[in-house]
């Protein structure tokens, strides 16, 4: 009885959950995704993290990624509590579904085509379809950007780019951490041939707003109802996440209006209230070039890791573990 934190060992995200709850004197018990069939979960009040999956090639990595699903399933009747239950961590890790719910309940987000198109050609002819020049296109389950593609085909057809950060080596596809651009075609054919097949979603693609010359978008930890973080992410291209070689950049810097913070945090608290079975998120928010205009880009039921959290106030976490002792039956 009490609090558990499942994940892996010795990773940023664990070792400073348990820093947070050793400075806070309340007592956690670490548990490694590989022991879960071991524990007794009843009573407890349980936080999951991601599985720690190595390096692979993204074809391995859905399998993987199918196997960490089951565990979840596995976790639904455990009879324990959450933070986040494995339901609403599953039914955001669906970037289809979960852009779904979002637009069927009227939150503003990068809009997603619907088309699920396996091939080049499909991939076209649904660009031609709805008029989109410029779209993004992601494996149904990816993080981290992997497998994720910028797209841009000009009017004239014959001109095409492409951003991306995996690369394909001897027939598999592998998530570098470095954005490359492509602009031949017998380079960029094949590549979105296998990330197609991997069972894709495609959302047109909407320009970012952009500060000191690159672009840049949000990450908003939003936690028991309020936002807890904000960092926006800058980049020379147009995928943003981090580990690509991008800077972080904290958020007064933007100078942002208090009209645009408040959009950001409706939005926010809107997208939260679509998934009641999450207490916790990592939401990606993209500001519309010139209007600054919010759209939710996704949300990660995981997505609570903020280095210049963790090397400083550590608050993310130290909330997490007061919230959950507060629930603790004692
Ligand atoms: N429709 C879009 N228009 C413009 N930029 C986009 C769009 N979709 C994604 N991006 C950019 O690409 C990045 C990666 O996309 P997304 O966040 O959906 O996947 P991910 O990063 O792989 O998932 P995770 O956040 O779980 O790691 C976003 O942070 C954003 O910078
Ligand atoms: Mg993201």
């Amino acid at each position: 009885m009490g609090i558990k934190l499942v994940g892996g060992r010795d990773t940023k995200r664990t070792s400073y959950f348990l820093k947070a709850a050793k400075e806070l004197q309340i007592p956690v018990d670490f548990v490694e995704w590989q022991e879960i069939s071991d524990v007794h979960w009843k009573n407890d009040v349980v936080k999951l993290d991601p599985f720690v999956f190595g390096e692979s090639d993204l074809s391995e990595m859905n399998g993987l990624l199918e196997e960490y699903r089951m565990q979840l399933v596995n976790l639904q009747n455990a009879g324990c509590s959450f933070l986040n239950t494995p339901e609403g961590i599953l039914s955001v890790l669906d970037k289809r579904g979960c852009k779904e719910k979002l637009m069927q309940y009227g939150v503003p987000v990068t809009e997603l085509l619907s088309v699920q198109p396996r091939t080049v050609g499909q991939l076209h002819e649904e660009m031609e379809l709805s008029r989109t020049s410029s779209v993004f296109i992601k494996p149904v389950y990816s993080s981290g950007a992997a497998g994720v593609i910028a797209y841009r085909r000009l009017p004239g057809k014959n001109k095409m780019v492409l951003y991306t950060s995996c690369c394909l080596k001897k027939g598999k596809l592998f998530n570098t951490k470095k954005l490359y651009r492509m602009e031949k075609w017998e380079e960029m054919g094949p590549l979105l041939e296998v990330v197609l097949s991997l069972g894709v979603i495609v959302e047109r693609w909407r320009p970012k707003e952009s500060f000191q010359g690159k672009s840049y978008d949000l990450r908003v930890v939003w936690q028991f109802g309020k936002i807890e973080y904000m960092l926006a992410r800058q980049s020379q291209g147009p995928v943003t996440n981090l580990h690509l070689n991008n800077a972080p950049l904290a958020l007064e810097k933007l100078g942002l209006s208090s009209q645009t913070v408040d959009g950001i945090e409706k939005i926010c608290g809107q997208a939260m209230k679509c998934f009641p079975q999450l207490s916790m998120a990592g939401i990606d928010v993209l500001l519309e070039k010139g209007s600054r205009k919010p759209y939710i880009i996704e949300i990660n039921g995981q997505g609570d890791l903020i280095y210049q959290d963790i090397y400083h106030e550590n608050r993310i976490y130290k909330k997490q573990v007061e919230m959950m002792h507060r629930i603790s039956p004692k």
